[in-house]
């Protein structure tokens, strides 16, 4: 009992997580499937005690405050629930990414969360058991916990609803280069872009094409078939934004660099580069590629004003226990 240190991976979904039938819950409205980036991670200490006055909680070295710790307290209280344990904790997180990168730390954050705080409160869980709970602290969370190529699927109920593994990492060495644009801080947060999904009038079309599109994507992964691949994941993200644009009131995470992006990325591939795009709640464009045209693709980007910086990843494991020397 006491403390534990866990890294989990960030993830960039190939079929979006947008929409909940439950918020409270995080149930899904469709099932979505990711990639975990290896050079994107949160590492997060949990410790019990009860020496402190109350939980808590440090992130990147500042100690927050108001509805971001709010979010952590949560958490342990469901862990605390389920563990039957009283003790306030003090949680310190830091990421590998810059905050300010503008990728998303929640699914890290939460899933480190998840995976320190139930070895330190003595709660042995397995892999779907955590899941569960990472997805109630941030749906996509519960996709950082399995390791490689990983769907969530929707379920029914909260027990059932939960990530799995397709694929380990070693599966298919495709390369996630992030590129930042920047833009200004997110003006929309996702859980309430999720509450809005459902106010367009174009979220009943997305949902009625996700079954085959994802279908598709399976099949393509499987077969590391890039060709195939590039199209539909292109096709998923602007569906996704699509609804984003349309919901009442509308939703723009995009910035200049970020159009600017895609359409490089497609003169690119026309020509010959095995190169497409996906983009999340935030003005950052994901470009993915096969290992052969990294360098290409990031001399192109580099070259482009409107790219600040390049994060490249490649598809990683999934959370886990670290050992820390004793301090
Ligand atoms: C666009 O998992 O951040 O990145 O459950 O409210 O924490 P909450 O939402 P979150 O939503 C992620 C949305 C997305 C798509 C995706 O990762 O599937």
């Amino acid at each position: 009992m006491g403390k534990a240190t866990a890294i989990a991976h960030a993830n960039i979904a190939f079929i979006k997580y947008w929409g909940v039938r439950d918020a409270t819950r995080r149930l899904p409205t469709n099932n979505s499937l990711s990639m975990n980036l290896d050079a994107a991670y949160t590492t997060t200490t949990v410790e019990f005690a009860a020496g402190y006055r109350q939980d808590v909680v440090v992130l990147g070295g500042v100690e927050v405050a108001g509805r971001e710790r709010a979010r952590v307290v949560e958490h342990l209280d469901r862990l605390r629930a389920q563990a039957g344990l009283a003790l306030p904790a003090r949680v310190v997180s830091v990421n590998s990414f810059p905050m300010a990168a503008g990728i998303a730390s929640s699914a890290s954050g939460f899933a480190a969360l998840t995976v320190a705080a139930c070895a330190a409160a003595g709660l042995r869980l397995s892999e779907r058991e955590l899941s569960v709970l990472a997805r109630l602290g941030s749906g996509s969370a519960c996709r950082s916990v399995s390791g490689g190529f990983v769907e969530w699927r929707a379920g029914e109920t909260s027990e059932d609803s939960y990530a799995v593994s397709l694929f380990p990492p070693e599966h298919w060495d495709l390369r996630d280069v992030v590129a930042i644009v920047g833009g200004q801080a997110k003006a929309v947060s996702s859980t309430a872009g999720h509450a809005a999904a459902p106010s367009s009038p174009f979220f009943p079309a997305r949902l009625a094409t996700l079954p085959e599109r994802l279908a598709r994507l399976k099949a393509a992964l499987a077969r590391r078939d890039f060709a195939a691949f590039a199209p539909l994941v292109e096709e998923e993200a602007l569906s996704m934004h699509a609804v984003m644009l349309t919901s009442r009131p509308p939703i723009l995470y995009w910035a200049p660099g970020t159009v600017r992006l895609m359409q490089a990325v497609w003169a690119w591939r026309a020509a010959g580069l095995p190169v497409c795009f996906t983009i999340d709640a935030g003005p950052n464009v994901h470009v993915l590629c096969l290992p052969e045209a990294q360098a290409e693709v990031e001399r192109r980007l580099r070259s482009l004003a409107e790219v600040h910086d390049l994060l490249p990843c490649r598809p990683a494991g999934g959370a886990r226990l670290v050992e820390v020397p004793q301090t």
